[in-house]
């Protein structure tokens, strides 16, 4: 398994991973995809979210063109109703003298936290599996943090995003649109599930004033000063804070093995104003509300600048899976330990 080339490596099934967005999950059906899986997410009466194995057992179509009703997912071809284990529940032209099929399709435990649905897509029912929490994100709800949302959605298998996001000398690619300059790793730290590394690096930005966020737009407002940049490949995801003032989360939905789709989400910190907590609860949601997206620019700028970079990486390995490449960065090397051993 050691010699395994990195780039055809599997996922973990064992651990929670992100397939959407809550917003993305309204009153009809979303198709979704996680590793070769399609996967039919919905919401019953009550707002619960379920997921189903995309596939009416019936004919086999997509489930996910279907609707709601009541608490079950009906069909859109003959109207099989299906509930949220999976089970048929009714068949609109079933005759007096039949019984209903008793067929049951896969489901899989979900749970909706922090504004996204994590899918667990291997057996929770272990007690490894029961254990296992999703990773969470605080931050979200939190009045004190600002988000932004990016999609990512790259060509590409995740190993090549994964690597993107903990080598940090990769900041020469974003030139303007990064929050720092000059990395420098100080050291990795690695155990069974994780890998941290530790730079120091130059920070453009402090939010520190009330008119900090203008930093974003105005570049003769920014100083160069140096901060902690840390990242860490908490498996499957990515997390990432630069001094106090920011934190980036990276979700992952490995989707096959040369696919990848991920939620980038930003979050900048308004801890630094410390008299921020006498004010009004609902005027800090509304404060955190409108200011909800402020970096989007940025990020996508960022994101588009890194999917170029890792779908070449990409094409560069089919055409030529055995040409060696050059690494000067240990980082990647603790990273592509944890992948491997991961899957073993
Ligand atoms: S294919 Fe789904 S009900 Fe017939
Ligand atoms: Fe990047």
């Amino acid at each position: 398994m050691q010699n395994r080339d990195i780039r055809q490596l599997g996922i973990n099934p064992n651990h929670w991973y992100v397939v959407a967005r809550s917003s993305e999950v309204k009153n009809k059906p979303l198709s979704v995809k996680l590793w070769e899986q399609a996967i039919a997410l919905y919401r019953d009466s009550k707002g619960q979210i379920h997921a189903l194995e995309d596939r009416c057992p019936h004919r086999h179509v997509k489930l996910s063109h279907g609707q709601v009703i009541g608490d079950d997912l009906a069909c859109a071809y003959h109207g099989w109703r299906f509930n949220h284990q999976g089970e048929c529940t009714a068949v609109p032209y079933l005759a007096n003298n039949q019984k209903l099929p008793t067929c049951t399709l896969r489901h899989y435990p979900v749970i909706e936290q922090d504004g996204f649905i994590w899918l667990f897509p291997g057996n929770v029912e272990t007690k490894h599996g029961k254990s296992l929490q999703p990773m969470g994100i605080p931050e979200w709800e939190h009045l004190n943090y600002i988000a932004t949302v990016s999609v990512i959605n790259c060509q590409a298998h995740y190993s090549y995003l994964i690597e993107n996001l903990m080598d940090m000398y990769h900041g020469h690619l974003h030139q303007d649109y990064q929050a720092w300059a000059e990395a420098a790793l100080e050291d990795i730290q690695e155990d069974a599930n994780r890998v941290d590394a530790h730079y120091t690096a130059q920070s453009y930005y402090k939010i520190d004033k009330i008119w900090s966020i203008s930093q974003l737009f105005f570049k003769s407002l920014r100083r160069l000063h140096p901060e902690p940049l840390n990242v860490s490949y908490v498996y499957p995801h990515w997390v990432s804070t630069l001094g106090k003032d920011f934190k980036i989360y990276c979700l992952l939905c490995p989707v096959n093995e040369t696919q990848t789709k991920a939620y980038l989400i930003h979050f900048t910190s308004l801890n630094a104003f410390w008299r921020l907590h006498k004010l009004p609860i609902w005027f800090r949601r509304f404060v955190k509300n409108n200011l909800f997206g402020s970096a989007q620019k940025l990020l996508d700028g960022l994101v588009l600048q890194d999917v170029q970079m890792i779908e070449e990486e990409q094409q560069a390995y089919l055409k030529h899976p055995i040409r060696q490449s050059y690494e000067l960065n240990r980082t990647l090397v603790s990273v592509q330990r944890l992948m491997r051993s991961q899957v073993e």
